[in-house]
Order: structure tokens, then C-alpha cells, then sequence
């Protein structure tokens, strides 16, 4: 039995010169510092982080997607990964300020700033 609980799926996608694109903005980069962020804490066979393609949020890059609950999170830099993995791995949290509104961030209703008493998802 896989002890596997989420999924994070990063953007490494090009596209031509001009447009804004996660791969531009070193999202390979960003999935690589974040898998050996797991692995330095031993969480890589609980959450992994994979490669995805263009995710039809290039706007908003780099960015990634959560899954199960499908939180979109954009912009994101190194220095929010350890925000990320506290947070949104391991605790179930919604970090408001990476929310990619235009995306489905699992009901938004539920998004409260950290340490207040209902951010608990
Ligand atoms: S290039 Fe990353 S979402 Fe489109």
C-alpha cells in the first residue's frame, strides 16, 4: 500500500519568446529544489513533486497544483517552498497569497489567514 498523499504538480513548460511561461521563470528550478527539499526530510514518498506541462496558467507562473484537493498556487519562488511544505503538505493549509484566484483553489470560503483558529482545512 503507497503512503503517497499528495501530488504536486509544477510547470516546467516553454513557450515561444515573449510569452510568459513557468520554464522562463525556472520552474524546472523550482520542482528541483523542492524534491530534494522532500527528500532532505525524508517526505518524498509522501508527497511528490513531478514535472507537468503547460498548465493553462502561464500568467501566473511559475506554477503548480496540488492534488487531491487541486489547490493552484502561482508566482511562487524558492523562498516559499518551506511555506509550501509546512503548510500545504503536511498541514493541510491554503497559503492565500500563491492562490491563483482564477483557478479553482478549493473553496475559497475556507481560506483564512495562517493561525487563525479556522485555517484548519
Ligand atoms: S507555461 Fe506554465 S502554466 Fe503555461
Amino acid at each position: 500500500m503507497s503512503s503517497l498523499k499528495k501530488h504536486i504538480f509544477i510547470c516546467e513548460h516553454q513557450r515561444p519568446e515573449g510569452k510568459k511561461s513557468c520554464g522562463r521563470l525556472n520552474g524546472a528550478e523550482l520542482k528541483k529544489a523542492l524534491k530534494r527539499k522532500l527528500a532532505a526530510r525524508g517526505l518524498h514518498k509522501t508527497f511528490r513533486a513531478n514535472s507537468a506541462g503547460c498548465l493553462d496558467a502561464c500568467e501566473h507562473g511559475p506554477a503548480m497544483v496540488i492534488y487531491p484537493r487541486g489547490i493552484w498556487y502561482g508566482a511562487v519562488e524558492p523562498g516559499d517552498l518551506d511555506s509550501i511544505i509546512e503548510n500545504s503538505l503536511i498541514d493541510d493549509r491554503i497559503i492565500e497569497r500563491l492562490c491563483i484566484r482564477e483557478k479553482r483553489c478549493p473553496l475559497t470560503t475556507e481560506i483564512h489567514p495562517p493561525g487563525s483558529d479556522s485555517d484548519k482545512l
